[in-house]
């Protein structure tokens, strides 16, 4: 099977099982198609979603230090980056090393093929001397090739706070998957949401505009074009619910009325009932107490970390633990 036949038969799986259970279930994971990614560069740009400027302040804030921090071997160093996106506050960081002729190749690894060659062709045009060798792939498998990838230091760097998608034992497992492809001077470079006031947070993911909605949606498309369904899509409305307690948000798509969806492709017929849910997303909200523990468990310690001027986000700079 190709890669892409290999998505397509675990999607439907997937919906196969999650649409069966009570209660449902989607995976966010798959909302990430063209459609979906605009859609979250949408979101990026939201005033409620303050994720991204949080994280901007960051890495412009103490990208100094962190050249520094990096610069540690004189054989230089590789970038890797995971879910690496358009790149918007990467580059920061990619400025930073370039003015300074810092050694290094840049590795941006994304799911989607589309987004990593856009990237290199901005890349190379805003810096002409940038070694960059971009790869699509999934994240674990990836992963996986870059214990290979052992001839001088790694910096491994997952910004976006991309892991609060994941449960905690899911992270632990992910967070350990990295520990294991790193050697003792490699760094790990991790963005967590933090918890606030928990209004901030529902705003961010229940924004006014509607985005979040038509991205949460775009799961249900997805399935109608890719699986021959029949989803009333507009009857389906987007449910945010932030427990301050737990840290996590939980997002949901509604039936606002009673009805019966087929889908052709896998000859299932799923009833909804009058506001049954179907539960698509988490995105957790950490704090230094949580990120250490995780850190533990997954056999790292935690170095450094760096917060933005508003106290909304970290990131995380950590290593193999001694
Ligand atoms: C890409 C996982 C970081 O959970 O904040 C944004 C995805 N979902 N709005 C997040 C998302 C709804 C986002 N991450």
């Amino acid at each position: 099977m190709t890669k892409k036949e290999l998505f397509q038969y675990d999607f439907e799986q997937h919906v196969r099982e999650g649409l069966s259970a009570y209660p449902k279930f989607l995976s966010s994971k798959y909302i990430y198609d063209d459609k979906g990614d605009k859609l979250f560069q949408q979101i990026m740009a939201l005033p409620e979603y303050y994720l991204t400027n949080s994280e901007y302040n960051i890495i412009d804030k103490f990208k100094t230090e962190l050249r520094k921090e990096f610069e540690t071997s004189t054989t230089g160093f590789d970038l890797i980056e995971l879910g690496a996106g358009d790149g918007k506050k990467t580059k920061l960081l990619l400025r930073e090393l370039c003015e300074n002729q810092i050694n290094f190749t840049y590795k941006p690894i994304d799911i989607s093929q589309n987004s990593i060659d856009e990237l290199s062709a901005n890349l190379l045009d805003l810096f002409p001397d940038l070694d960059v060798q971009g790869e699509q792939g999934m994240y674990f498998k990836v992963l996986g090739e870059l214990a290979h990838y052992n001839k001088r230091p790694k910096v491994i760097i997952v910004l976006g706070s991309n892991i609060g998608n994941l449960q905690h034992p899911e992270a632990i497992d992910f967070l350990t998957k990295l520990k294991d492809v790193m050697a003792p001077n490699d760094y790990l470079f991790m963005g967590f949401d933090q918890k606030k006031d928990p209004l901030t947070i529902q705003n961010a993911y229940a924004d006014s505009q509607g985005v979040t909605q038509e991205f949460n949606r775009n799961l249900l498309h997805r399935i109608n074009k890719e699986m021959d369904a029949d989803f009333s899509v507009d009857k389906f409305e987007h449910w945010e619910a932030y427990d301050p307690e737990t840290g996590t948000a939980k997002s949901y798509l509604l039936a606002t009325e009673i009805c019966e969806v087929h889908i052709g492709k896998l000859d299932l017929s799923v009833g909804f009932k009058k506001w049954e849910t179907i539960h698509t997303e988490i995105s957790q909200k950490y704090d230094d107490d949580i990120v250490e523990w995780l850190a533990h468990k997954s056999g790292l310690q935690v170095k450094k970390h760096y917060e933005d001027d508003a106290k909304y986000f970290k990131d995380y700079l950590m290593q193999v633990k001694a």
